[in-house]
């Protein structure tokens, strides 16, 4: 059990080990295009990944959804595939598409990367972390990130969002070992990139696994425990307080085995989760976050609301964190956000 780091914040209160009435809540894409403060500050920056690495921007969209909603966590703005760009791979962020990346698909594409200027490249992400701790509130945790390597493999190897894994999930079953070096390279890259992340002020880490649903149950063994394992073991050894949060999206029935075998301290749930099944099976040494379906959100009114009562009645009188199943997406009105927090917090 972590020790009582800092009894202001309710969110590091639960992962002391206390039970927090009301939950404490934050939403995965709580800064994005739903919020027209963030189009404004967005709409200066023509390249996403530089936006990213502006710090008084980044700053700016964190502290957007901060202010307007009260949230009791504050999620650093970034992204996932920093990492494949600090590793000199090809990024680019296309409207209406997403990511695009050169892809990598043999032998001689491994060998093109370089882990050497990792954290030197990501530098701009370690000093917006450093000017959002003095200026969020002092009951506001601070969360740092990363994709975790499968998540992120997925996209260096299709090279796009939109699609079912297929050329990565070959891969690792046709060459294992070349696919090991990439795992290798990443487990290293982000373990070293979230120590950093810690350094710098991040309380609490997420690993996104958003993929990790689409592997056999060996291949997601292999390639979702095992380097996950590795990830919490390399920042644990450096940082042996921080919390972390693991979100194998879409993974059902291995999510105890997952919990178990990592050693996350908290676990991300996506909607198709039944939240009294997860409360049985998974330890009460692991704090549970989740899962309202993103799609309620969009609709709002009554169904919002029932939504938002079945897990405040399931997580009742339990170390719970209460989030969303995935991100918010960017058709969703504010005011239903606002609408949830309310609920929550009992006004
Ligand atoms: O508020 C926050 O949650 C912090 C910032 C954050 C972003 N991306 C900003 C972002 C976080 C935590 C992420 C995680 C992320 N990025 C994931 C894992 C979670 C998930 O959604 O499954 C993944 C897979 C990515 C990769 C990524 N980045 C995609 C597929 C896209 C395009 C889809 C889209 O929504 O546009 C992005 C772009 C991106 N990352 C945006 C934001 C706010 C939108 C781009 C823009 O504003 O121009």
């Amino acid at each position: 059990m972590m020790p009582k780091t800092n009894p202001e914040k309710p969110i590091l209160r639960v992962f002391a080990g206390d039970v927090v009435s009301p939950s404490p809540v934050w939403m995965m894409r709580q800064a994005g295009r739903y919020l027209p403060e963030y189009k404004a500050v967005r709409a200066k920056t023509s390249s996403f990944l530089e936006f990213c690495y502006t710090p008084d921007a980044a700053v700016e969209v964190t502290l957007q959804p901060l202010r307007r909603f009260g949230f009791d966590a504050s999620i650093v703005f970034a992204d996932i595939l920093v990492i494949p760009d600090a590793l000199g791979q090809k990024v680019a962020f296309k409207e209406g598409e997403g990511p695009v990346l050169d892809p990598i698909r043999d032998l001689e594409g491994l060998k093109k990367l370089n882990a050497d200027g990792v954290i030197t490249h990501l530098a701009p992400i370690f000093e917006t972390l450093k000017r959002l701790s003095a200026e969020i509130p002092k009951t506001t945790g601070l969360i740092g990130f990363a994709g975790s390597p499968w998540t992120v493999a997925v996209y260096m190897v299709e090279g796009r969002g939109r699609t079912d894994c297929e050329r990565a999930r070959a891969w690792a079953y046709r060459a294992p070992d070349e696919f090991q070096m990439l795992m290798d390279i990443l487990v290293d890259a982000t373990s070293r990139y979230l120590i950093e992340q810690v350094k710098s002020g991040a309380e609490i880490l997420q690993l996104f696994d958003s993929w990790a649903g689409v592997l056999s149950v060996d291949q997601f063994r292999k390639l979702v425990i095992k380097p996950t394992r590795r990830i919490v073991e390399i920042v644990k050894a450096a940082c042996p307080t921080v919390p972390i949060i693991g979100f194998p999206r879409q993974c059902g029935v291995m999510i105890p085995e997952f919990v178990r075998e990592t050693g996350v301290d908290g676990v991300s749930l996506d909607h198709g989760v039944p939240l009294d099944w997860a409360f049985r099976e998974i330890p009460e040494t692991c704090v549970l976050q989740g899962n309202l379906d993103n799609r309620l959100l969009v609709v709002g009114g009554d169904a919002l609301d029932r939504g938002v009562d079945d897990i405040l009645l399931k997580s009742k009188g339990r170390r719970f964190i209460f989030n969303l199943g995935h991100g918010i997406v960017p058709e969703t009105p504010p005011d239903h956000v606002q609408q949830v927090i309310d609920r929550i917090r009992g006004k």
